[in-house]
């Protein structure tokens, strides 16, 4: 009985701590074979587990049950191990059914593979919830959704988990329909690149970006986190919760034509932009995005504090947020969601919209069809698409992409042991800039080069300076900024620059960067070392552009 109890324990305290450890590491499926196995690499960590704390007269059995207990566990899982090698063990569908919560523990299947995943619902980085609705059955319509998972890194992370394969008879495609959930997703512009194709995420490419001051519609970048609603703009209906005792209001799109119509530019980032920079110094979770996950239109609507105020809100001394869900859901009717603290969207001065028009037109489907909230100076993640719901809440949006995504964490932090309750979410974004022109590896003329990029800061921070150097730092040029002139702590959108250098005789490369410096004098960081997060967002150190020189 003890010894089974001490088993038990171990099986649960050791085996994912060791499962853990296999996952650090590059091989992850030579290391699941170690971890399985008994042979000395594992006894360092087994000691601490056995004698912790333990004094007492019986503790030469505790210990000897302990180890007894590790051997039986660690025996256990090495036959496994062998079993799923040498033959896989085969389970029916009707087996993995049965294994849907963590008492029975929580199985999946892809294709004809059976997975045991309940040590990893924890760390699933879109939420354990997410996770669970696979339970039990088939992965392929989540993944059918959230085409992230389709790619090599999380195929191999999965293959630690695999304990056996479906039996003959149950490898038919399973009967539960994948009716594809993309089907309706509008037609994209060509030019765009594409970083994921389900849910639909793109960026213009660096040298049409800042082609144009205001980005073509078609062009805006996308970052779609869910299937695109097919919204009925005579049926559409934007509901607002009134404050306790107070009267909510259900306003169609003629109601919104009603309150006095504010236009501004703004620019939109996402906080994972130049993510793939931090790629490159370390892996990180997350969308391979280059420098154009930014883009800036001229967004028109009704203030939303003016929205607020009709429904009764007003600006209160304990802390609120206006919490807002989209009509874009997933299969358990999760809608996307986001919240901004109350006190900037009560204030004029903060010009938040329900923006109902982009560029002088009907917001195309992708940018939020056809309401979407536009919050000047804060990252994309907040500006709510396709608008359903606002509300004020004691607390922030109890949203997965509020409370566990977009916060920034020390480079120290992994998936381990990030926890995302210290960490604040991203409202404001930093200074940022990045080059468009010359491309990387192009080859540029002798004698004059012209550089061109855009710059921007978050909180409405104008960009007084960028610095553009054609030696890797050790000199620098101040570029010209182009663009709308911009308003004192309103500077929404940002500044495109450029820059016409002489190349220094002789050189057959430059190493060309840029730096911008906003009005609280917050300049970018030179490295991404220090900047570096799990996530890969925040990403703004100095952008490097590497050039060779035409002979
Ligand atoms: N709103 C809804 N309803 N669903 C989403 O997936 N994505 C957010 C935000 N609003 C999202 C959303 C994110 S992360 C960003 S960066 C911006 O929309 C992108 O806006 P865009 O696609 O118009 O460029």
């Amino acid at each position: 009985m003890y010894l089974m109890s001490v088993t038990m324990l171990l099986h649960r305290a050791v085996i994912p701590h060791l499962r853990q450890a296999c996952r650090l590491k590059s091989a992850p499926s030579r290391l699941y074979i170690r971890a399985c196995s008994t042979d000395d690499s594992l006894q360092p960590q087994c000691p601490s587990l056995a004698f912790s704390g333990d004094n007492s007269s019986t503790g030469g059995w505790k210990v000897m049950g302990t180890l007894l207990g590790l051997g039986a566990v660690l025996a256990y899982h090495d036959h496994r191990c062998r079993a799923t090698q040498e033959s896989p063990h085969i389970y029916t569908r009707e087996e993995v059914r049965s294994h849907s919560s963590p008492e029975t523990r929580i199985w999946v299947t892809l294709g004809c593979e059976v997975f045991d995943v309940t040590e990893f619902v924890d760390l699933h980085p879109g939420g354990p919830s997410k996770l669970m609705l696979a339970a039990g059955g088939p992965l392929e319509p989540f993944w059918a959704l959230y085409a992230v998972h389709n790619q090599p890194h999380v195929r191999e992370m999965l293959a630690q988990y695999k304990i056996g394969e479906l039996s003959p008879e149950d490898k038919a495609p399973s009967t539960l329909k994948t009716s594809d959930p993309y089907i309706d997703d509008p037609v994209r512009h060509p030019a765009l690149k594409v970083n994921s194709q389900r849910p639909f995420n793109a960026e213009p490419p660096p040298e049409l970006l800042t082609e144009n001051y205001i980005t073509p519609n078609p062009i805006f970048f996308t970052r779609n986190h869910l299937p695109v609603p097919n919204l009925d703009p005579e049926t559409y209906r934007l509901h607002v919760v009134g404050p306790p005792g107070g009267q909510s209001l259900c306003l169609s799109l003629d109601d919104l034509y009603k309150f006095p119509k504010h236009e501004i530019t703004v620019t939109l980032q996402c906080a994972g932009n130049r993510r793939s920079e931090m790629t490159q110094f370390k892996e990180v979770r997350g969308l391979e995005w280059n420098i154009g996950a930014i883009s800036t239109a001229r967004w028109a609507g009704a203030r939303l504090c003016d929205v607020l105020a009709k429904a009764g809100h007003q600006l209160c001394e304990t802390e609120a947020h206006v919490c807002f869900e989209g009509l874009d859901s997933d299969p358990t009717g999760t809608a996307y969601g986001a919240s901004i603290p109350l006190a900037r969207a009560m204030d004029p001065e903060a010009e938040v919209l329900l923006a109902y028009e982009m560029n002088g037109q009907p917001l195309p489907r992708d940018h939020g069809f056809p309401v979407r909230v536009v919050v000047p100076g804060v990252v994309g993640a907040r500006h709510v698409k396709w608008l359903g719901k606002v509300s004020v809440e004691p607390e922030e949006s109890y949203s997965h992409w509020q409370r566990r995504d977009y916060k920034g964490f020390s480079p120290s932090v992994d998936w381990d042991t990030v926890d995302f309750d210290s960490a604040p979410s991203i409202q404001e974004l930093p200074v940022q800039s990045a080059i468009t022109e010359p491309k990387d590896g192009e080859t540029v003329q002798s004698g004059e080069v012209t550089i061109k990029g855009y710059a921007w800061s978050g909180g409405g921070r104008a960009v007084v300076r960028v610095d553009v150097s054609l030696d890797g730092g050790l000199t620098w040029h101040v570029a010209e900024l182009d663009g709308e002139e911009q308003r004192p702590r309103k500077a929404w959108a940002w500044r495109l620059w450029q820059l016409q250098a002489p190349v220094p005789a002789g050189r057959k490369e430059l190493n060309i960067v840029c730096k911008a410096v906003d009005d609280s004098y917050n300049v970018q960081p030179d490295t991404v070392a220090p900047i570096w997060n799990l996530r890969g967002v925040l990403s703004n150190a100095w952008h490097h552009v590497h050039v060779h020189v035409a002979p």
